[in-house]
């Protein structure tokens, strides 16, 4: 029999959410809330903020209700999914120190996206050690609920597959099978309006779900298409052209869109037109989003009794399996 499915994700209060964080996971977490299964989760991954966010935990804090509000608008339903605070259920960074032990520093360094945000977030020789090792205490986060599905954009593959590392050495070691292999159920990646690779908050190159249709219009304009599209009448790139991409992702008449793209690249398309049509199938995706987003903002008191109540089922649940944790590893003195 497939064992029962325990669904959990996640993220960092360091900014509102954006079309990025909708493509890449929010869309899966909507997919997977109406599919059967034992426990969903929802966290605000505090303590992974902080570790580079340190002397900012302001910041942090004030996010804490954003992302909430972000996935709430979106759909995700706190009647199904339990949301809660990560900082607030301790026993995941017990768990955090016990794995600490499983894992080499030689794995962690090795991670593709750890070493990537070193880069960009330019912490040369002076790395956190807490930001190094938020691997391992992501591998708590999933494995506190013994989630073995996991929601999340492309560039948390490496975590998830530490987290399964993590997971069959401890049931090796401490011979048990308290914990899954958990899977990961991945989106689609959205390049930034700037033509990155990525959409992120730190190169500040995103759609938020929460724009004004002045601000998104504005992010459109500015778009980066085809540079030698010079006059109305040049042949134009479809290819890495920003507008395109995200006709491709997110309009729903495809028929359309392939036409626009064969009279692009002939020549006699404008920027402007395929940018207005972007512009009103970005304001029609996200208005619905927005206005939620501003009804639910309204009332912070609510949202923090949502996360209040989803803490303290999710800290039952970790306790509940620290408690088999000190059991099999032989720390349970008294
Ligand atoms: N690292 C994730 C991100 O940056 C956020 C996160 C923290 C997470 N803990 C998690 C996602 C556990 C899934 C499961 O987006």
């Amino acid at each position: 029999m497939k064992p029962a499915k325990r669904i959990l994700t996640g993220d960092r209060p360091t900014g509102k959410l954006h079309l990025g964080h909708y493509v890449g996971s929010i869309r899966s977490r909507l997919a997977l809330q109406e599919t059967p299964a034992e426990a969903r989760f929802y966290m605000v991954a505090d303590i992974q903020a902080l570790t580079d966010n340190a002397e900012n935990p302001e910041k942090v804090r004030s996010n804490v209700i954003e992302v909430a509000l972000d996935n709430l608008a979106c759909g995700v339903d706190p009647q199904k999914t339990t949301f809660f605070i990560q900082s607030q259920v301790p026993e995941i960074a017990e768990l955090t120190v016990l794995f600490m032990n499983l894992v080499t520093v030689a794995e962690v360094g090795r991670n593709p996206t750890v070493k990537n945000e070193i880069t960009q977030k330019g912490f040369g020789e002076s790395i956190p050690l807490g930001f190094f090792c938020y691997p391992v205490s992501q591998a708590a986060d999933i494995l506190f609920a013994r989630a073995n599905s996991i929601p999340v954009g492309e560039d948390q593959l490496p975590m998830i597959e530490l987290t399964r590392e993590i997971a069959r050495s401890f049931n090796r070691v401490y011979k048990t099978d308290l914990f899954p292999e958990p899977e990961a159920h991945t989106g689609i990646r959205l390049i930034g309006i700037d033509g990155n690779a990525k959409m992120s908050k730190s190169l500040n190159n995103g759609i938020y779900l929460s724009d004004s249709f002045d601000t998104i219009k504005e992010k459109v304009r500015a778009m980066y298409t085809d540079p030698t599209h010079i006059h109305v009448s040049d042949p134009g790139k479809v290819e890495g052209n920003v507008v395109f991409s995200y006709l491709d992702i997110f309009d729903t008449d495809t028929k359309a869109v392939a036409l626009l793209k064969e009279q692009y690249q002939k020549g006699g398309l404008g920027d402007m037109v395929i940018k207005e049509r972007l512009t009103q199938v970005l304001e029609d995706f996200i208005a619905p989003i927005r206005e939620k987003r501003e009804y639910l903002a309204k009332d912070p008191k609510a949202v923090m009794q949502i996360l209040k109540e989803g803490t303290e089922k999710a800290r039952i649940e970790a306790q509940e399996t620290l408690r088999k944790v000190r059991d099999v590893m032989h720390i349970n003195y008294f």
